[in-house]
Order: C-alpha cells, then structure tokens, then sequence
C-alpha cells in the first residue's frame, strides 16, 4: 500500500469551494484503489492566511508543505480593498505564491490548453478554426526571468522616480526547462514550438543557443522557433499546428493565459508545477473574489489539477485520464455553471457542489482500471 500525503491549500474568493470538490474527487479515488491511500492536511495560504496568521505563507503552511508528498492549491486574492490593506510585500502574489515557487524550485509549469468536442462551445472560435479540437501543452519556465530577477526603484540624478527590472536565466536554468520540454514532445508528437524574441532580447539569444546544444539529445524532435508576438497571433488563427510549446517565465504567464482565452475561460486551465523534488498543482486563473462563496464557480480546473497531480506526482495514469474522461461527460450531457455559461446558450446550470458530485458519479461508472 502506498500512502500519499497531500497538502490542501484552499486560498481565497472561490478557492475553498473549488477545493471542496475537488477532495471529493481525491476521497473516490482513494476509497476505489485499495493500493493507494492519501492523507489529506489543510493548511492556510493566501490573503486570508494574512489577516489570520499575520503571514500569506505562515511557518505552518511551510511545514505541512515540507512533509507532503504533493500540494494541492486553491487561487489566492481578495478584492481590490481588501488587498489594500496588506503591505505591499505580503501580498498573496509577491507574499506567497512567488516565494512558494522559488522556496520549492518548481521550475517546470505545465498549463494544458485542452478543448476536446465536449467543452467546443466555450471557444470563442469559429467551429472551423478549432477543427478536431484543441491540445496544447504549454511548458513555462516559472522560477525566473523578470519575476525573479533584481529589482530597484528610485530616483535618478534628473530627480525622476525610476524603475529597474532584471530579466536574468543562466544557462542551466534554461537546459532544464529545455529537457523538459523535449521530453515532453517525445511523449506526444515529437514537434517542440521554441517561443522566443530572439530580434530584440538578449535572454532569448541565449535561451536559443542553449536550446541548439540540448537538441543534439533529441533528434527525433522537429523544433520550430515561433516569435512570442507571432505565437499570441497564430494561436488565434490556427491553433491546432501546436502540441507542445515552451517558453520563459513571463511569455508564459501570458500566453497561458491567451490559452485560456481561446478555450473561453481561465477556469478551464489547471497546472502543474514541478521541480526536481516537489510538486504542485493549481488552477491558472484567480480567485474572482466577486462570486466567492456564491457556489456558481465551476470546479475543472482544481478537478484537473487532481488528474495532474495523480498523473504526474503519483503514476496513477489511468485514474487522471477517468477524471478527464469523466468531467467531459458532465460537460456533453449539457450541464454547466453560472460563470462558465455564455447568455442565450443551451445549457443546463448546475452550481459547484453538484458540478462536482456529477463528476464523481460520472468516474464512479468508469472503472478505476477502465
Ligand atoms: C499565474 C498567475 C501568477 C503569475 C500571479 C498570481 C503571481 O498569473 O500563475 O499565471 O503571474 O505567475
Ligand atoms: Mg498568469
């Protein structure tokens, strides 16, 4: 029997509904697999972690995370005023989800652009240009780059406030993102799209050299180099000629999101963030205080970060894809949310705890080894 600890960070706005689903879905799994056990410990993080325990990233938090074999993490933010009242630093971005990245060096982020036949009708895009569907796998570098590189700001000899921010990767930085990526593409389609802009930074230059050198590794990959502008435009137009991407910290952040966009919702992005030791998993989008605690937020992207997590931290492949396989299914029956539902659409609006209830009972009919 293995047993698998897991720290639960539920966050802030709508984190801790979505999570609740989503430890639904962890509790099935663990009763159907008599060969795997979790053992599930809350922690805080996040805005409200601050106004209970002085810090967005409490002593605690770091020890239940340093003792578990995976972490599970809401998003994290309040609204705008709330927000104001935490010192600039202790913030939930700079305060703890940037800290947590860096403090377990999860340097390989992994942001699915999924959009199989079932979730079509989110896509702002035309029946045509969305084809087959869509799969992307976007790998963004995440512990460096602008996010984590010095920082000053002042004012210059002209008495004008200024502001310097360093973009820095050294080179063993970029191979290993770079491996990851390549590996990545030999499991799939053995096509690796390099995101860069290589005609103006310097950083890009070398990511670029560094990638000739890494590629020699792998020869049955085909690299195409695609500029990071051009890529924000050619994934409107023509998707489907992606597979595997990779890309620095902040192009990542970005055109993650514009994945988001193309499927219709930043709540159909889950992620995976990985380092050499550790992992964790979070949706890719916000905490949208404005609907917190309301129950219309639709729980995939923490239920995808579970299908992640067991895929990718504990081998269970068979389970991820069921989850998939079973959110799908909630989706082709024609239910869905308040915040994932177009006006006018034919849709049957469920709220968040029975959008994760029908999951459950829809990977309950698929058997764990089906
Ligand atoms: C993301 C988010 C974060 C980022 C923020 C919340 C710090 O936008 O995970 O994409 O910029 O990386
Ligand atoms: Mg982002």
């Amino acid at each position: 029997m293995k047993k698998y600890k897991i720290a639960i960070l539920p966050g802030d706005g709508i984190g801790p509904e979505i999570m609740r689903e989503a430890v639904k879905v962890l509790k099935l799994i663990d009763s159907r697999n008599p060969d795997v056990s979790f053992e599930l410990e809350e922690a805080p993080f996040g805005a409200s972690a601050y106004f209970q325990h002085g810090h967005p990233f409490p002593e605690l938090t770091k020890k239940v995370c340093s003792s578990a074999d995976a972490i599970l993490k809401g998003p994290v933010g309040l609204n705008y005023e709330e927000t104001e009242k935490i010192p600039v630093d202790l913030r939930p971005e700079r305060g703890a989800i940037l800290p947590l990245r860096k403090w377990l060096n999860t340097y390989a982020n992994f942001r699915p652009v999924y959009l199989p036949k079932a979730l079509a009708h989110f896509s702002p895009l035309k029946p045509e240009i969305i084809g087959e569907g869509i799969d992307i796998m976007m790998i963004r570098e995440l512990v460096g780059g602008l996010y984590f590189g010095a920082k000053e700001v002042g004012v210059n000899e002209r008495g004008l406030r200024y502001v310097k921010e360093t973009l820095e990767y050294d080179e063993e930085q970029i191979s290993r993102i770079l491996h990851v990526g390549f590996k990545t593409a030999m499991g799939r389609k053995k096509v690796l799209h390099n995101i860069h802009k290589n005609n103006v930074l310097k950083s890009s230059v070398l990511w670029n050299e560094v990638l000739e050198e890494v590629a020699r590794d792998y020869p049955q990959v085909k690299v195409v180099h695609v500029l990071v502008d051009a890529a924000a435009t050619l994934l409107c137009l023509n998707p489907g000629q992606f597979d595997v991407m990779v890309m620095e910290n902040m192009f990542g952040d970005i055109l993650s999101d514009q994945g988001g966009g193309i499927l219709g919702s930043l709540g159909l992005m889950p992620s995976a963030c990985l380092g050499d030791d550790k992992a964790y998993y979070e949706p890719s989008h916000g905490s949208a205080p404005d609907i917190g605690g309301k129950n219309i937020a639709n729980p995939y992207s923490m239920i995808g970060s579970v299908a992640m997590m067991l895929d990718l931290s504990f081998g269970m492949s068979r389970e991820s894809k069921n989850i998939w396989d079973a959110m799908q299914n909630v989706f082709s029956q024609g239910y869905s949310t308040a915040d994932l539902s177009k006006p006018g659409g034919d849709i049957k609006m469920i709220k968040t705890n029975e959008f994760g209830d029908r999951v459950v009972s829809e990977l309950q009919k698929i058997p764990s080894n089906g």
